[in-house]
């Protein structure tokens, strides 16, 4: 064993390497294990530098002020921007425009606001529920921070609010421990791309209400929506006591690295706290770049943004019509992402971990398995028995991303992974 091992905290020997950083490394043609954006304003950043440039010539004595470490929780200009947006767009109740801006959290990325929510509320064992799959950045970070995951089951339109209910009592019961957070993506998750009925995030919240959850919602997806968009759980949340809502500016503008989340009071101090630890603070130029952006072009640049993803995910839609076996998978509202998973038990013992490696890899095909989209260690509930069992995983499932690769490519790509699945799944 390396010497070096000895010195590494418990929680690296619990979390693996990341399933999605490992598949990074595979240059396949038929890429469909990404989840970048592949669609962004390009142009438009190198044009806000340029006013930038400007201004920075004209007003050097102010740049040495403006441009120096920030607030932790984020520039005001930006979070004014941001706040006038949510008030706008998502409808949120508990901000009335950008007056309220100092309840907008900004972070670097979203993933980083998700993290310090867990970190900030999680002790030792505290139970986490989540969907079964669930966003891997997720599930992996509840394990990081010494969280238990118990995972709840999804159909179509995502998690089921009467299972929700009954694994928070039965997992409580089971460990004799609180469950202190519920997770949800309501737009188009990740990774199954289901969106939930109003009908059904009403019902959870006022489960979350009943039984003293904080709900996570994850909106990582909300600006990728392809209709209308349905108001989120955080509209039900009037006193802002309930509910976090994390947003992220990464899909549909990639570089600016920038999560900007909505939390209660309580918790917004908290996460202030945990944030001066991880960085001091966000970058201000990346902040004034993305107000300039969110104040002047996001506008005018989203709707073709968002008009070419659907003409992505339609492509890989009638493309896995066409050619995949029977199975379960939802048509995506929105997002970046097809779940495809077989039918019955199927779905927990083929195996699209080596199918990966043994049959696509050499057909120049990547997917993401299912296994990737679980805890390294945790429980599920049950709904049949109504109990919670040990982790079971949908190993038959897997994410087929349409974000990243050329029309052409995803279509020939879902094809013949189609093709190659039809072939493969009858004899295992
Ligand atoms: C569901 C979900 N939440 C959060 C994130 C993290 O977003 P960010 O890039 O802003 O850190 C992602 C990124 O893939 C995601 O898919």
């Amino acid at each position: 064993m390396d010497p070096m091992r000895n010195v590494l905290a418990d929680w690296t020997k619990d979390v693996p390497e990341s399933e999605i950083r490992r598949l990074l490394k595979s240059k396949t043609k038929y890429y469909l294990a990404g989840g970048l954006p592949g669609i962004l304003p390009t142009k438009v950043f190198p044009k806000i530098l340029q006013e930038l440039s400007e201004y920075y010539d004209s007003n050097e004595q102010n740049v040495i002020n403006e441009f120096q470490y920030g607030q932790t929780a984020g520039d005001p200009g930006l979070r004014k921007v941001l706040a006038e947006r949510i008030h706008k767009n998502d409808r949120i109740n508990c901000i009335n425009g950008s007056e309220d801006w100092e309840k907008v959290f900004i972070s670097t990325g979203s993933q980083q606001a998700i993290y310090i929510s867990l970190d900030i509320v999680i002790n030792p064992g505290d139970l986490v529920v989540t969907p079964s799959p669930a966003y891997l950045g997720f599930v992996t970070a509840v394990v990081k921070v010494g969280g238990h995951v118990v995972t709840a089951p999804t159909d179509s339109e995502g998690l089921i609010p009467d299972y929700v209910e009954d694994t928070i009592i039965k997992a409580e019961k089971e460990f004799g421990k609180k469950v202190k957070i519920l997770y949800v993506v309501e737009d188009s998750d990740n990774p199954t791309g289901t969106t939930l009925p109003l009908k059904r995030r009403q019902q959870l919240y006022d489960i979350a209400e009943e039984h003293d959850v904080i709900v996570i919602c994850d909106a990582a997806y909300k600006e990728m929506q392809f209709g209308d968009k349905i108001p989120s759980m955080k509209t039900f949340d009037k006193e802002n006591n309930r509910v976090i809502y994390a947003s992220t500016t990464s899909k549909e503008a990639a570089p600016l690295r920038i999560g900007y989340t909505l939390m209660p009071d309580i918790l917004f101090a908290e996460a202030e706290k945990a944030k001066g630890y991880l960085d001091l603070c966000t970058p201000t130029l990346t902040q004034r770049v993305a107000e300039i952006y969110y104040r002047k072009y996001i506008n005018q640049y989203l709707p073709k943004i968002v008009k070419e993803y659907k003409e992505n995910k339609d492509i890989a839609y009638k493309a896995l019509l066409d050619t995949f076996p029977e199975g379960d998978f939802a048509n995506p509202t929105g997002g970046f992402f097809i779940w495809w998973q077989p039918k019955g038990e199927k779905a927990f013992t083929f195996d699209v971990a080596n199918f990966n490696d043994k049959v696509l890899l050499p057909n120049e095909v990547l997917v993401v398995p299912g296994k990737a989209f679980y805890p390294p260690k945790g429980h599920s509930y049950d709904p049949e028995a109504r109990e919670i069992e040990p982790l079971k995983v949908i190993r038959g499932g897997m994410r087929i991303g349409y974000s990243f690769v050329s029309k052409e490519l995803i279509d020939e790509g879902v094809r013949r992974l189609g093709k190659l699945l039809s072939e493969q799944i009858e004899f295992s």
